[in-house]
């Protein structure tokens, strides 16, 4: 059976993601990585002690091949991992993240309830903050020992119709695998179906978990001045839980640590609706609009991207569901830039993905610099792009021959 395999790289690929570096999980490697981690924990906490922890952790690692965290640098190993992510704009924050120490809870059914409690923390009424929740660690030969298939905690399907496309085109296949795997989907499909989770374990096969709905916020959108928006029936949710990303401290992997902070607007406006290979709604704004789409270049896809992007802003503002906007996402990471600056630390950045769609280089610092674009630091968070993806295990069960294009 080899459906694990294929959501795998659907997923890699609608997320786009950067490579996991090469395996390291030889002793050498993960002691290097530890003592990299140790020291440089040690000394931004400005903690005594680093010379016998560091001594401790080797000898672990020589012994078992990992080290176990402790809770205060599992804690601060995650907050440094949102410092180094180089697609984030929203760092600033980084200190602030609410890390759930989950590592003993490996079964799934247990696991289903840490992410609902999850969802309802994050949630918080609608004031969104930012939380991970941090399950077992990767066991040093044999791999995840959890595994989430989505890659959020809240999607919505995406249903294939003949040769009609309903919902979002980029979860057809995660709606198709929750099917295979027993999930009954809503009685008529619709363009919001909300995905239920997948979630494999080391011990039992990959289960489909209703969603906890209750624990969802939505917002419909509609825009400030233009009555017809709220006829196009267009939602968004208010949670962005990144869900298959793998959390790497100092040379231990997380398989299963989903975070979440809040959106900036861009994300839903510019791309999730008006991307044409996602819910490709601005010919349908601009309709509305009644714009003269015959030419490109009289900028109609911009002028409606950027209704679409006042309409998700203010229907969330409206709601009550923190969202940021690009004016004040570019200034607070002007004052992540010196911060890190004043720390003597490089700031790691990926231009093209901190810079949105709407607001243009007139308008935003965060345009008139460049960024470190070094290989990513550790620790980090990595895309499931490489065979590591399905380790031993988990890969055996599903995919006998172990092979793993792309
Ligand atoms: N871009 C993704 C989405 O639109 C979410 C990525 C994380 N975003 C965030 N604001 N934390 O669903």
């Amino acid at each position: 059976m080899t459906t694990n395999v294929a959501v795998g790289q659907q997923q890699a690929e609608c997320l786009g993601g950067t490579a996991l570096p090469p395996g390291s999980s030889s002793i050498e490697e993960v002691t290097a990585a530890a003592v990299e981690f140790l020291s440089m924990y040690y000394a931004e906490r400005q903690l005594q002690g680093a010379a016998e922890r560091i001594a401790g952790v080797r000898e672990e690692v020589a012994s078992t091949g990992t080290y176990w965290h402790t809770p205060a640098e599992l804690a601060y190993g995650a907050r440094v991992a949102w410092r180094h992510s180089a697609r984030c704009i929203g760092r600033v924050r980084w200190s602030g993240l609410m890390v759930r120490d989950r590592r003993t809870v490996t079964l799934v059914a247990d696991i289903a309830v840490e992410l609902a409690e999850h969802l309802r923390v994050a949630d918080n009424g609608g004031r969104v903050r930012p939380v991970i929740t941090v399950f077992a660690p990767d066991h040093p030969t044999t791999g995840p020992r959890a595994r989430l298939w989505n890659d959020q905690l809240i999607r919505y399907c995406g249903w294939q119709l003949g040769d009609r496309l309903l919902g979002d085109p980029a979860q057809v296949g995660m709606a198709a695998a929750a099917l295979r795997l027993g999930w009954q989907p809503p009685s008529a499909p619709g363009p919001f179906d909300l995905l239920p989770w997948v979630i494999e374990t080391a011990d039992e096969d990959p289960t489909v978990v209703q969603l906890p709905v209750h624990l969802v916020r939505e917002v419909a959108l509609t825009h400030p001045r233009y009555g017809w928006f709220a006829e196009l029936g267009l939602r968004w949710y208010a949670l962005p839980v990144i869900s298959n990303m793998r959390l790497r401290i100092g040379g231990v992997d997380y398989s299963c640590a989903p975070f979440n902070g809040h959106y900036l607007g861009d994300e839903i406006g510019s791309r999730n609706l008006s991307d044409v290979d996602r819910y490709d709604q601005l010919r349908a704004v601009a309709a509305g609009l009644e714009l003269d789409t015959s030419s490109t270049s009289a900028l109609w896809r911009e002028h409606a991207a950027l209704v679409i992007n006042q309409a998700v802003l203010h229907s969330f503002q409206a709601a009550g569901v923190r969202i940021s906007d690009p004016h004040t996402e570019s200034e607070l990471f002007m004052r992540f830039c010196a911060a890190e600056e004043r720390a003597g630390r490089p700031v790691y950045g990926d231009w093209s993905w901190l810079n949105g769609s709407v607001g243009w280089a007139a308008l935003h610092a965060v345009h008139h610099r460049y960024y470190d674009i070094r290989t990513p630091p550790d620790p980090n968070f990595w895309h499931p792009t490489r065979p590591s993806f399905l380790r031993p295990t988990l890969q055996d069960r599903h995919h006998p021959t172990g092979r793993r294009e792309g």
